[in-house]
């Protein structure tokens, strides 16, 4: 069993929606009990919180439901998971600050790693800007996400 957790600043836009894309691939290709991911913020602002109204709905267009709740990461976490993937460099910069030892700081990755002719190295914050900003974050993390299996996939 693989674990990925995924984390941004909030953890009600970017990571739960990476979570939840990340466990529907995971099934519709029968690898459950292979693949697991959860998702929280470095932030403890909306701890407990549903994913943000607007995310959802843009998720639920691509038939993606979001049903996580906020929580802010924890240094158990880097045992915990086996991969940690960031959004943005900020979210990266803020758990390296929290790895004690080099084998949990080489964990942590780049969401847009994974991502072929990226334009940019982070998942843009979508939370202070329009719908499309949700549209763009689902086409990027979808993109991302479905790489990140596949590469989880040969590595098996
Ligand atoms: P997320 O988005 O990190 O993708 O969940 C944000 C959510 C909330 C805030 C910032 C970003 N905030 O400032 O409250």
């Amino acid at each position: 069993m693989r674990k990925v957790l995924f984390v941004c600043l909030g953890n009600i836009c970017r990571s739960p929606l990476g979570e939840a894309i990340f466990n529907s691939i995971v099934k519709k290709k029968g690898f459950e009990g292979f693949l697991v991911s959860k998702s929280c913020g470095t932030g403890s602002w909306h701890v407990g919180q549903m994913a943000d109204p607007r995310m959802r709905e843009v998720a639920k267009k691509h038939n993606i439901n979001l049903t996580s709740r906020s929580r802010q990461f924890k240094t158990n976490d880097f045992q915990d998971f086996d991969l940690i993937i960031a959004m943005d460099r900020k979210n990266k910069n803020d758990l390296e600050i929290l790895a004690k030892e080099p084998g949990e700081k080489n964990k942590i990755k780049l969401m847009r790693d994974f991502e072929k002719n990226k334009q940019n190295p982070d998942v843009p914050d979508p939370y202070y800007g329009g719908e499309d900003g949700f549209e763009n974050v689902f086409q990027i993390v979808y993109k991302c996400t479905e790489n990140l299996i596949k590469n989880l996939e040969k590595n098996s």
